[in-house]
């Protein structure tokens, strides 16, 4: 089986680590691995001012808040993306405007500056896949407009722009650990602040340090939900998973017990924030995630690999999935499953997932007609570092096949 999105980048050294973390509570909640995470970012982005938190949508919030950011102010995001980024502009009382992509799926700077008011404050720049957006050219408009850049970097750990860490060209960056992200720890994020230097920046620092304080860690089931995913995945999910389905039986029961959590909840789809959501990283899932970040440039270096062999590729990115566009995408989505390939949907729908109602988070269809174009064609092929040469052959059989 080959799966885009079930745990794809848990080995089995990841599944040790985990079992291992489970069976000693006392080191969910506090520990050095926080630091050690926490520190690899500090290391590699030249910053001092690096904060954890449960996930990628906490780390944004942070930052918004940080920089002043909220009610009556416009925040540019792009189209095709996932509901985790406009909702928390949304959370923070901010509206979020929506730009069109160009047909690298990043932002289209050309259509940037239309969509600026006198009441835009921020713009978020996403570089989707891992392929880095035209961050360059976006920091000179952002400069021109007082606008504080934000890179999101939720799928380009490790992406470069002419050898520079996208994450390093904004005012600020986060990252995201998700299940599916780059590197996995099943929940978690980070924010970076880069470039401080004026006594303006040492107000963001404070508030960014105060709302940190401010914050509990999460509950010890919450982290047990998380220390099991990797476990159960590995040794009754992914095995069975294709055996009469019963993976799956065993994947919605766990969820149904609660063992399991879901990476976005209900009230998400429509703009909310869940109760108690803003928490700080425990230092479980950052044992998870630093043992991934020792293997991040092996994981990158896999990933680029592989999508050379499935097409064209961009200097500096990191493929955290392949794009592409097919004219018959169901039909051959639905073929692969039958095959046990799962192909990606990163993002079927403009803003996803698809039950997410768009006009909830200001989403009106018909305005960004490229990001709509592409989302009806678009498959992601599998790049994970698990996958073997004739993985790759049978993905590259199906989607050349007529
Ligand atoms: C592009 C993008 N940005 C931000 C996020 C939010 O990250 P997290 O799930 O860690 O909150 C996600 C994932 O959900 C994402 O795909």
């Amino acid at each position: 089986m080959i799966a885009i999105s079930l745990s794809p980048n848990t080995e089995s050294d990841d599944v040790w680590v985990a079992i291992k973390t489970f069976c000693s509570p006392w080191t969910w909640k506090d520990g050095k691995s926080i630091g050690l995470v926490e520190n690899w970012f500090r290391d590699k982005f030249k910053t001092d001012t690096v904060y954890s938190f449960n996930s990628g949508r906490t780390a944004l919030y942070a930052i918004l808040k940080s920089f002043t950011i909220g009610t009556g102010d416009e925040v540019i995001v792009q189209a095709f993306t996932c509901v985790a980024v406009p909702e928390v502009v949304m959370w923070a009382g901010a509206k979020p405007i929506y730009s069109d992509i160009d047909n690298s799926y990043n932002i289209d700077s050309s259509k940037l500056e239309k969509l600026i008011t006198k009441k835009t404050k921020a713009v978020i720049v996403q570089h989707t896949f891992g392929v880095p957006a035209r961050i360059k050219e976006i920091g000179k408009i952002a400069k021109k407009y007082n606008l504080v850049l934000i890179e999101d970097c939720a799928h380009s750990l490790g992406a470069t722009v002419d050898g520079k860490l996208v994450g390093s060209f904004g005012d600020a960056a986060f990252f995201s650990f998700g299940r599916d992200k780059v590197i996995s720890s099943v929940f978690g994020g980070v924010a970076v602040i880069n470039k401080i230097q004026r006594s303006k920046d040492l107000k963001i620092l404070k508030k960014l340090k105060n709302f940190y304080n401010s914050l509990s860690t999460p509950s010890s089931f919450w982290i047990l939900q998380q220390l099991l995913h990797p476990i159960l995945f590995h040794l009754l999910i992914l095995p069975f998973y294709n055996f009469f389905e019963l993976g799956k039986v065993f994947l919605v029961l766990f969820q149904r017990l609660k063992l399991l959590s879901f990476p976005i909840q209900q009230c998400e789809y429509a703009g909310k924030m869940p109760d108690g959501f803003l928490t700080r990283y425990p230092n479980g899932l950052a044992i998870l995630a630093f043992n991934q970040l020792r293997k991040l440039d092996r994981f990158n270096r896999k990933r680029v690999s592989i999508a050379r062999k499935y097409g064209k590729t961009i200097p500096g990115a990191i493929y955290v999935r392949y794009p592409m566009q097919l004219r018959s995408r169901n039909i051959i989505v639905k073929i692969a499953k039958k095959k046990g390939i799962f192909l990606g949907n990163w993002y079927h729908c403009v803003i996803d997932p698809f039950r997410c109602p768009l006009a909830a988070v200001g989403y009106r269809y018909g305005s960004c007609t490229n990001a709509e174009r592409l989302a009806e064609g678009i498959v992601n092929l599998p790049t994970h570092p698990g996958m073997r040469e004739r993985d790759v052959e049978r993905v590259i059989m199906l989607v050349s096949s007529p």
